[in-house]
Protein backbone atom coordinates (compact mmCIF):
# COMPACT_ATOMS: atom_id res chain seq x y z
CA UNK A 1 0.00 0.00 0.00
CA UNK A 2 0.78 3.77 -0.56
CA UNK A 3 1.38 5.66 2.27
CA UNK A 4 2.18 9.16 2.23
CA UNK A 5 2.52 11.77 5.04
CA UNK A 6 0.77 14.74 4.38
CA UNK A 7 -0.65 16.42 7.32
CA UNK A 8 0.17 14.82 10.82
CA UNK A 9 -3.20 13.38 10.96
CA UNK A 10 -1.73 10.58 8.46
CA UNK A 11 -0.35 8.87 11.24
CA UNK A 12 -2.63 7.96 14.18
CA UNK A 13 -1.39 8.64 17.81
CA UNK A 14 -0.22 5.37 18.28
CA UNK A 15 1.54 5.39 14.96
CA UNK A 16 3.76 8.76 15.97
CA UNK A 17 4.74 6.85 18.88
CA UNK A 18 5.92 3.68 16.97
CA UNK A 19 7.52 6.03 14.43
CA UNK A 20 9.47 7.85 17.83
CA UNK A 21 9.97 4.53 19.44
CA UNK A 22 12.10 3.64 16.45
CA UNK A 23 13.69 7.12 16.22
CA UNK A 24 14.48 6.67 19.76
CA UNK A 25 16.31 3.26 19.37
CA UNK A 26 18.21 4.56 15.99
CA UNK A 27 19.47 7.92 17.90
CA UNK A 28 21.39 5.60 20.69
CA UNK A 29 23.50 3.81 17.41
CA UNK A 30 24.65 6.71 15.14
CA UNK A 31 26.11 4.91 13.32
CA UNK A 32 23.85 2.19 12.49
CA UNK A 33 22.69 2.03 8.86
CA UNK A 34 19.33 1.02 7.49
CA UNK A 35 18.31 -0.74 4.22
CA UNK A 36 14.85 0.26 3.88
CA UNK A 37 15.17 2.51 1.01
CA UNK A 38 18.17 0.32 -0.48
CA UNK A 39 17.95 0.19 -4.53
CA UNK A 40 15.54 3.42 -4.23
CA UNK A 41 15.31 6.86 -5.22
CA UNK A 42 13.66 9.84 -3.28
CA UNK A 43 12.81 13.21 -4.90
CA UNK A 44 13.16 16.07 -3.11
CA UNK A 45 10.74 18.61 -4.44
CA UNK A 46 11.23 22.16 -2.56
CA UNK A 47 9.78 25.34 -3.47
CA UNK A 48 11.03 27.35 -0.67
CA UNK A 49 14.66 27.18 1.13
CA UNK A 50 15.57 25.46 3.77
CA UNK A 51 18.58 24.43 5.90
CA UNK A 52 17.33 21.74 8.41
CA UNK A 53 14.72 19.90 6.09
CA UNK A 54 16.93 19.39 3.14
CA UNK A 55 19.92 18.15 5.21
CA UNK A 56 18.09 15.85 7.64
CA UNK A 57 16.20 14.57 4.71
CA UNK A 58 19.01 13.59 2.17
CA UNK A 59 20.80 12.03 4.87
CA UNK A 60 18.02 9.90 6.44
CA UNK A 61 17.34 8.81 2.86
CA UNK A 62 21.35 7.99 2.03
CA UNK A 63 21.63 6.39 5.65
CA UNK A 64 18.91 3.79 5.01
CA UNK A 65 20.55 2.97 1.82
CA UNK A 66 18.66 5.25 -0.87
CA UNK A 67 19.81 7.70 -3.41
CA UNK A 68 18.46 11.22 -2.64
CA UNK A 69 17.75 13.86 -5.59
CA UNK A 70 16.96 17.41 -5.13
CA UNK A 71 15.58 19.90 -7.03
CA UNK A 72 15.55 23.23 -5.53
CA UNK A 73 12.79 26.13 -6.29
CA UNK A 74 13.63 27.52 -9.67
CA UNK A 75 14.23 23.77 -11.17
CA UNK A 76 10.73 22.39 -10.81
CA UNK A 77 7.79 25.40 -11.38
CA UNK A 78 5.53 23.23 -9.51
CA UNK A 79 2.31 24.34 -10.76
CA UNK A 80 3.96 27.24 -13.07
CA UNK A 81 5.73 25.63 -15.52
CA UNK A 82 4.23 22.11 -15.29
CA UNK A 83 1.10 21.16 -13.07
CA UNK A 84 1.57 19.06 -9.84
CA UNK A 85 0.05 16.19 -12.07
CA UNK A 86 2.37 16.28 -15.01
CA UNK A 87 5.33 16.66 -12.32
CA UNK A 88 4.15 13.60 -9.93
CA UNK A 89 3.15 11.58 -13.13
CA UNK A 90 6.83 11.89 -14.44
CA UNK A 91 8.35 11.83 -10.73
CA UNK A 92 6.73 8.31 -10.24
CA UNK A 93 8.33 6.73 -13.13
CA UNK A 94 11.70 7.81 -12.53
CA UNK A 95 11.32 7.40 -8.22
CA UNK A 96 9.70 5.81 -5.07
CA UNK A 97 9.37 8.78 -3.10
CA UNK A 98 8.92 12.44 -3.27
CA UNK A 99 9.51 14.61 -0.33
CA UNK A 100 8.20 17.89 -1.02
CA UNK A 101 8.44 21.43 0.36
CA UNK A 102 5.80 23.57 -1.54
CA UNK A 103 2.98 26.37 -0.55
CA UNK A 104 -0.10 25.09 -1.42
CA UNK A 105 -1.19 21.96 0.37
CA UNK A 106 -3.33 21.03 -2.84
CA UNK A 107 0.14 20.35 -4.64
CA UNK A 108 1.31 17.56 -1.91
CA UNK A 109 -2.18 16.04 -2.59
CA UNK A 110 -2.18 16.33 -6.46
CA UNK A 111 1.46 14.78 -6.63
CA UNK A 112 0.20 11.91 -4.04
CA UNK A 113 -2.62 11.18 -6.29
CA UNK A 114 -0.89 11.43 -9.79
CA UNK A 115 2.72 10.08 -8.24
CA UNK A 116 1.43 6.43 -7.26
CA UNK A 117 4.47 6.78 -4.46
CA UNK A 118 4.58 8.08 -1.27
CA UNK A 119 4.62 11.43 -1.07
CA UNK A 120 6.45 13.13 2.49
CA UNK A 121 5.33 17.24 3.37
CA UNK A 122 8.84 18.84 4.08
CA UNK A 123 6.50 21.83 5.02
CA UNK A 124 3.30 23.47 3.11
CA UNK A 125 1.90 26.29 4.16
CA UNK A 126 -1.10 24.43 6.06
CA UNK A 127 1.46 21.58 7.89
CA UNK A 128 4.86 20.84 8.74
CA UNK A 129 4.31 16.72 10.55
CA UNK A 130 7.83 16.27 10.18
CA UNK A 131 9.02 19.12 12.22
CA UNK A 132 6.21 17.66 14.92
CA UNK A 133 7.81 14.77 14.90
CA UNK A 134 11.16 15.76 15.93
CA UNK A 135 9.59 18.29 18.59
CA UNK A 136 8.00 15.60 19.93
CA UNK A 137 11.16 13.10 20.28
CA UNK A 138 12.37 16.36 21.86
CA UNK A 139 9.76 16.96 24.83
CA UNK A 140 10.23 13.20 25.06
CA UNK A 141 13.95 13.37 26.07
CA UNK A 142 13.48 16.63 27.88
CA UNK A 143 10.90 15.55 30.62
CA UNK A 144 8.65 13.89 29.09
CA UNK A 145 5.67 14.64 27.27
CA UNK A 146 2.15 12.75 28.97
CA UNK A 147 0.92 14.79 31.47
CA UNK A 148 2.66 17.78 30.80
CA UNK A 149 2.21 21.71 29.83
CA UNK A 150 3.37 22.90 25.83
CA UNK A 151 2.70 26.45 25.58
CA UNK A 152 2.46 27.26 21.57
CA UNK A 153 3.30 31.19 21.66
CA UNK A 154 3.06 33.05 18.73
CA UNK A 155 1.06 32.76 15.13
CA UNK A 156 -1.16 29.51 14.69
CA UNK A 157 0.97 28.80 11.78
CA UNK A 158 1.93 25.65 9.74
CA UNK A 159 4.40 24.67 12.75
CA UNK A 160 2.11 25.34 15.64
CA UNK A 161 -0.96 23.16 13.94
CA UNK A 162 1.20 20.05 13.37
CA UNK A 163 2.55 20.47 17.00
CA UNK A 164 -0.41 20.58 18.65
CA UNK A 165 -2.36 17.57 16.88
CA UNK A 166 0.97 15.53 17.66
CA UNK A 167 1.20 16.89 21.26
CA UNK A 168 -2.25 16.31 22.07
CA UNK A 169 -1.87 12.64 21.03
CA UNK A 170 0.48 12.21 22.83
CA UNK A 171 -1.29 12.99 26.70
CA UNK A 172 0.07 16.76 26.45
CA UNK A 173 -1.92 19.56 27.90
CA UNK A 174 -1.48 22.21 24.96
CA UNK A 175 -2.02 25.75 25.55
CA UNK A 176 -1.68 28.05 22.20
CA UNK A 177 -1.44 31.99 22.72
CA UNK A 178 -1.98 34.18 19.18
CA UNK A 179 -3.31 37.31 18.96
CA UNK A 180 -6.86 38.14 17.36
CA UNK A 181 -6.72 37.19 13.75
CA UNK A 182 -4.19 34.83 14.04
CA UNK A 183 -5.47 31.92 16.44
CA UNK A 184 -5.31 28.36 15.26
CA UNK A 185 -8.18 27.38 12.57
CA UNK A 186 -10.90 26.01 14.87
CA UNK A 187 -10.95 22.34 12.55
CA UNK A 188 -7.33 21.87 13.76
CA UNK A 189 -8.44 22.56 17.58
CA UNK A 190 -11.16 19.97 17.26
CA UNK A 191 -8.87 17.41 15.83
CA UNK A 192 -5.83 18.15 18.36
CA UNK A 193 -8.53 17.84 21.60
CA UNK A 194 -10.32 14.90 20.05
CA UNK A 195 -6.46 13.43 20.11
CA UNK A 196 -5.89 14.63 23.60
CA UNK A 197 -9.53 13.28 24.61
CA UNK A 198 -7.81 10.15 24.17
CA UNK A 199 -4.85 10.16 25.12
CA UNK A 200 -5.65 12.24 28.15
CA UNK A 201 -4.29 15.43 27.49
CA UNK A 202 -5.88 18.73 26.60
CA UNK A 203 -6.11 21.98 24.13
CA UNK A 204 -6.72 25.25 24.61
CA UNK A 205 -6.29 28.75 23.27
CA UNK A 206 -5.23 31.55 25.82
CA UNK A 207 -5.17 34.58 24.35
CA UNK A 208 -2.84 36.37 26.79
CA UNK A 209 0.44 34.80 26.67
CA UNK A 210 1.55 35.66 30.40
CA UNK A 211 -1.45 33.56 31.89
CA UNK A 212 -1.02 30.86 28.39
CA UNK A 213 2.54 29.94 29.76
CA UNK A 214 2.20 30.14 33.52
CA UNK A 215 3.91 27.09 35.10
CA UNK A 216 4.47 25.47 31.43
CA UNK A 217 6.76 22.82 31.13
CA UNK A 218 7.73 23.73 27.68
CA UNK A 219 7.53 27.15 25.65
CA UNK A 220 7.28 27.03 21.96
CA UNK A 221 7.39 29.59 19.06
CA UNK A 222 8.17 30.38 15.78
CA UNK A 223 8.44 33.03 13.20
CA UNK A 224 5.33 35.72 13.10
CA UNK A 225 5.99 35.77 8.89
CA UNK A 226 6.21 32.41 7.60
CA UNK A 227 7.77 32.03 4.19
CA UNK A 228 5.68 33.44 1.53
CA UNK A 229 4.02 35.97 4.00
CA UNK A 230 6.99 38.48 3.08
CA UNK A 231 4.53 41.50 2.24
CA UNK A 232 2.87 41.10 5.17
CA UNK A 233 6.06 41.73 7.81
CA UNK A 234 5.36 44.76 8.95
CA UNK A 235 1.98 44.24 9.45
CA UNK A 236 2.29 41.28 11.67
CA UNK A 237 5.48 42.30 13.88
CA UNK A 238 2.79 45.20 15.11
CA UNK A 239 -0.33 42.45 15.47
CA UNK A 240 2.57 39.96 17.38
CA UNK A 241 3.22 43.27 19.99
CA UNK A 242 3.09 41.50 23.44
CA UNK A 243 4.13 38.32 22.08
CA UNK A 244 7.93 37.67 22.08
CA UNK A 245 9.46 34.92 24.29
CA UNK A 246 11.75 37.03 26.14
CA UNK A 247 12.79 36.38 29.67
CA UNK A 248 10.19 37.79 31.38
CA UNK A 249 7.81 35.49 29.80
CA UNK A 250 10.02 32.18 30.29
CA UNK A 251 10.26 33.14 34.16
CA UNK A 252 6.45 32.77 34.48
CA UNK A 253 6.58 29.11 33.52
CA UNK A 254 8.23 26.05 35.10
CA UNK A 255 11.89 26.66 36.57
CA UNK A 256 12.89 23.80 34.39
CA UNK A 257 10.81 24.75 31.12
CA UNK A 258 12.33 24.05 28.08
CA UNK A 259 12.57 26.76 25.41
CA UNK A 260 11.36 25.33 21.29
CA UNK A 261 11.82 27.05 18.22
CA UNK A 262 11.85 25.14 14.96
CA UNK A 263 14.05 27.97 13.50
CA UNK A 264 14.97 29.69 10.74
CA UNK A 265 14.64 32.57 14.38
CA UNK A 266 13.72 35.84 13.25
CA UNK A 267 15.63 36.81 16.40
CA UNK A 268 14.06 40.12 18.84
CA UNK A 269 11.02 39.12 16.59
CA UNK A 270 9.11 36.23 18.38
CA UNK A 271 12.21 35.30 20.35
CA UNK A 272 15.24 37.27 22.25
CA UNK A 273 18.62 36.17 21.89
CA UNK A 274 18.88 35.55 25.18
CA UNK A 275 16.50 33.04 25.29
CA UNK A 276 17.21 31.20 22.15
CA UNK A 277 20.56 31.31 23.13
CA UNK A 278 20.55 30.63 26.81
CA UNK A 279 20.78 28.00 29.19
CA UNK A 280 16.41 26.50 28.67
CA UNK A 281 17.08 26.20 24.95
CA UNK A 282 17.08 23.00 23.51
CA UNK A 283 16.68 23.95 19.88
CA UNK A 284 19.75 22.63 18.80
CA UNK A 285 18.40 19.39 19.87
CA UNK A 286 15.11 19.82 17.96
CA UNK A 287 17.28 20.40 14.77
CA UNK A 288 19.20 17.23 15.48
CA UNK A 289 15.95 15.04 16.16
CA UNK A 290 14.75 16.22 12.55
CA UNK A 291 17.13 13.40 11.26
CA UNK A 292 16.21 10.42 13.31
CA UNK A 293 12.78 11.57 13.31
CA UNK A 294 12.78 11.52 9.43
CA UNK A 295 15.14 8.86 9.26
CA UNK A 296 12.48 6.34 11.44
CA UNK A 297 9.72 7.43 9.75
CA UNK A 298 10.92 6.72 6.04
CA UNK A 299 12.02 3.39 7.68
CA UNK A 300 8.62 2.56 8.87
CA UNK A 301 7.00 3.55 5.81
CA UNK A 302 9.30 1.60 3.90
CA UNK A 303 9.30 -1.32 6.30
N1 LIG B 1 12.71 23.97 10.72
C1 LIG B 1 12.85 23.89 9.38
O1 LIG B 1 12.04 23.30 8.66
O2 LIG B 1 13.99 24.47 8.92
P1 LIG B 1 14.36 24.68 7.39
O3 LIG B 1 13.39 25.67 6.82
O4 LIG B 1 15.77 25.19 7.40
O5 LIG B 1 14.26 23.37 6.68
N1 LIG C 1 6.36 28.76 9.87
C1 LIG C 1 7.65 28.78 9.21
C2 LIG C 1 8.41 27.55 9.54
C3 LIG C 1 9.79 27.47 8.95
C4 LIG C 1 10.48 26.20 9.24
C5 LIG C 1 7.45 28.94 7.72
O1 LIG C 1 6.55 28.30 7.17
O2 LIG C 1 8.20 29.68 7.10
Amino acid sequence: MTRSVLTVCDLSSSEIGQVLDRAREAKQDRRRRGTELEGLTALLIFQKPSLRTRVSFELAVSNLGGRPLYLSPPEVGLGERETPEDVGGVAGRYCDLIICRTFDQSNLERLAASSGVPVVNALSDWEHPCQALADVLTIREHGGTTGRTLTYVGDGNNVARSLAIAAAGEGMDVRISSPSGYELDSASVTEASNRAAASGGSVSLVSDPDVAVSRADVVYTDTWTSMGQELEAKQRLEDFTGYQVDVDLVGKASPDASVMHCLPAHRGEEISDDVLDGPRSVVLDQAENRLHAQQALLAWLFA
